[in-house]
């Protein structure tokens, strides 16, 4: 009588397996790679004329108001930039026309405004403010997330005293110690005003960044200690 052989012990099953196990998850992650590549693609000022979302959208969004609301429809947080629109399958998304003055203007074309950011990111390089903050999920957790501080809700009590939320922001940035809001403090990092500025231009393009609700329930954190009182 033949031996009845299981399956488990099978050489020609394990090695089948392992071709298929391979094959499929290598066409799984070039279909992902592409699929990744497409939602990282900057937008254009196009797109925001349009209203299309863009997950990364065109640095021209510093020209527009940036709110960061629950979206019912998607479950989570997202930034909505120029005010809100209702979403044709459900829930909310940016409407694109609210425009706010940023340092003044609200009329950068997408090359100013994408020179601006790259500064911005240059600096936010060459100072490592990574070592210590956490940009995009990167870097480190001794000092606050900067993913969206630029929608903290501080700088909007400080906003009337300097005349604009963008204003009191870069005055932090070029002289942390003097407005310390923690017991942790910022050192004095030698940022200057046109360094500053565009530090918080990208600040504020970072937070018009679709994080899929990263980090969650930002701007919602009360009663957290104020050094200031
Ligand atoms: C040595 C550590 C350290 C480095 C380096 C550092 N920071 Fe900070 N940063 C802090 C600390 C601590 C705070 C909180 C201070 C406070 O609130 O008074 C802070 C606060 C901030 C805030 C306010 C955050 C919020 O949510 O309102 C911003 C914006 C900021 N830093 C930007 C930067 C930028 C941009 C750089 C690089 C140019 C940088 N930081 C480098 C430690 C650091």
């Amino acid at each position: 009588m033949e031996e009845k052989v299981s399956v488990w012990t099978s050489n020609r099953f394990w090695r089948r397996s392992a071709t298929w196990v391979t094959g499929v998850a290598s066409v799984l992650l070039i279909f992902l790679t592409f699929d990744s590549m497409a939602q990282m693609k900057m937008g254009s000022a196009k797109d925001i004329e349009k209203k299309i979302d863009r997950r990364i959208p065109s640095p021209v969004v510093i020209n527009y108001t940036i709110d960061y609301k629950l979206d019912p429809y998607r479950g989570h947080e997202i930034p909505i930039i120029g005010g809100e629109m209702r979403r044709p399958e459900g829930g909310i998304k940016s409407a694109y026309e609210k425009k706010e003055k940023f340092f003044g203007r609200d009329d950068y074309s997408e090359k100013e405004a994408r020179e601006l950011i790259h500064k911005g990111k240059l600096t936010i390089q060459a100072k490592n403010c990574m070592d210590c903050h956490t940009l995009l999920g990167n870097g480190a957790y001794y000092a606050p997330d900067l993913t969206k501080a630029w929608l903290d809700p501080t700088w909007e009590t400080l906003a009337p005293a300097y005349n604009g939320k963008e204003y009191a922001i870069a005055a932090f940035l070029q002289d942390p110690p003097k407005m310390a809001m923690h017991e942790r403090k910022m050192p004095n990092l030698g940022i200057t005003k046109e360094e500053a500025k565009a530090v918080v231009a990208y600040l504020k393009f970072m937070s018009a960044i679709d994080t899929n609700g990263f980090p969650r329930n930002f701007g919602k954190i009360k009663g957290a200690v104020d050094a200031r009182k």
